[in-house]
């Protein structure tokens, strides 16, 4: 890091900063220590923007072991159209067994989404982080009324920072609109995934998610046997920690 980074005091400073200043500033302040999530959905605006700035630009996925087929194949579109490589990783053998053992492969149905996306999502998350400074994501506040209206566009991350190692957390997309990210998609002919022509407007996993009807809100799509208030999975905890 160059210089003592006060993410409060960014945060405040970048609110009203386009998405490029925003990732200027991570790159500036991480480099290589930056790494970008990308979830196979309209988040690839994201990877546009960094990419543009800076062609080695790093990023993973989170293969939760049940995504759409789609979403793999965009994966991988992805990494081919920019020419970079994606870190793709995978849930821990043995606890993701002792589950699908335990309860079956649709137990989220019965149980809540948390114990599955804790084995396939976080704790992969939570393994990469470990050993990063600093990490990007797609999340935008107008994504959840419930979840996401304050999200900042940079932030000391709560959930996945360890006694003495601070973990930064980018989200340049903050402010923009779904209609914002769509036009610069459409504008620049950027690749999307497929599901999107289907009716998907946010997309996860794949007993998980579910197109939406006109005018629901896109997160409804998600865990909508859930109540809206918890529709986190374990990634964005922060959200859910409350902030003074
Ligand atoms: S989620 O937590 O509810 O699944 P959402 O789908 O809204 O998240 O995506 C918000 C951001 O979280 C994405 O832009 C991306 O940065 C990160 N993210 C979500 N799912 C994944 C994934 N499978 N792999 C990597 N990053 C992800
Ligand atoms: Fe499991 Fe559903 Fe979470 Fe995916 S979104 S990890 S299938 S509970």
């Amino acid at each position: 890091m160059s210089q003592p980074f006060d993410a409060a005091e960014l945060a405040a400073n970048y609110a009203n900063k386009s998405p490029q200043d925003i990732l200027k500033l991570a790159f500036e302040h991480f480099g290589d220590d930056l790494w970008l999530s990308f979830s196979g959905a309209e988040d690839v605006v994201l990877i546009d923007m960094a990419w543009k700035i800076n062609k080695n630009v790093k990023v993973f996925s989170l293969d939760t072991g049940r995504l759409h087929p789609e979403t793999y194949r965009f994966i991988d579109q992805v990494r081919e159209h920019y020419g970079i490589s994606i870190d793709i990783l995978s849930p821990e053998t043995a606890a993701l067994e002792a589950l699908v053992k335990d309860k079956g492969l649709f137990s989220f149905y019965k149980d809540g989404h948390s114990e599955c996306c804790g084995i396939r999502k976080t704790a992969p998350l939570r393994r990469k982080l470990s050993t990063v400074k600093a990490w990007a994501t797609g999340q935008r506040r107008d994504q959840s009324p419930g979840t996401r209206s304050q999200v900042a566009a940079v932030e000391l991350d709560a959930a996945f920072s360890a006694e003495g190692r601070p973990l930064y957390k980018f989200n340049p997309l903050a402010q923009m609109s779904s209609e914002d990210v769509w036009a610069y998609i459409r504008m620049l002919e950027l690749p999307y995934n497929s599901l999107h022509e289907r009716g998907f407007i946010s997309i996860g996993c794949e007993p998980c998610t579910r197109p939406v009807l006109p005018n629901q809100h896109e997160r409804e799509g998600r865990w909508w046997w859930e109540e809206a208030t918890q529709k986190e999975c374990g990634l964005h905890a922060g959200n859910l920690i409350a902030k003074d």
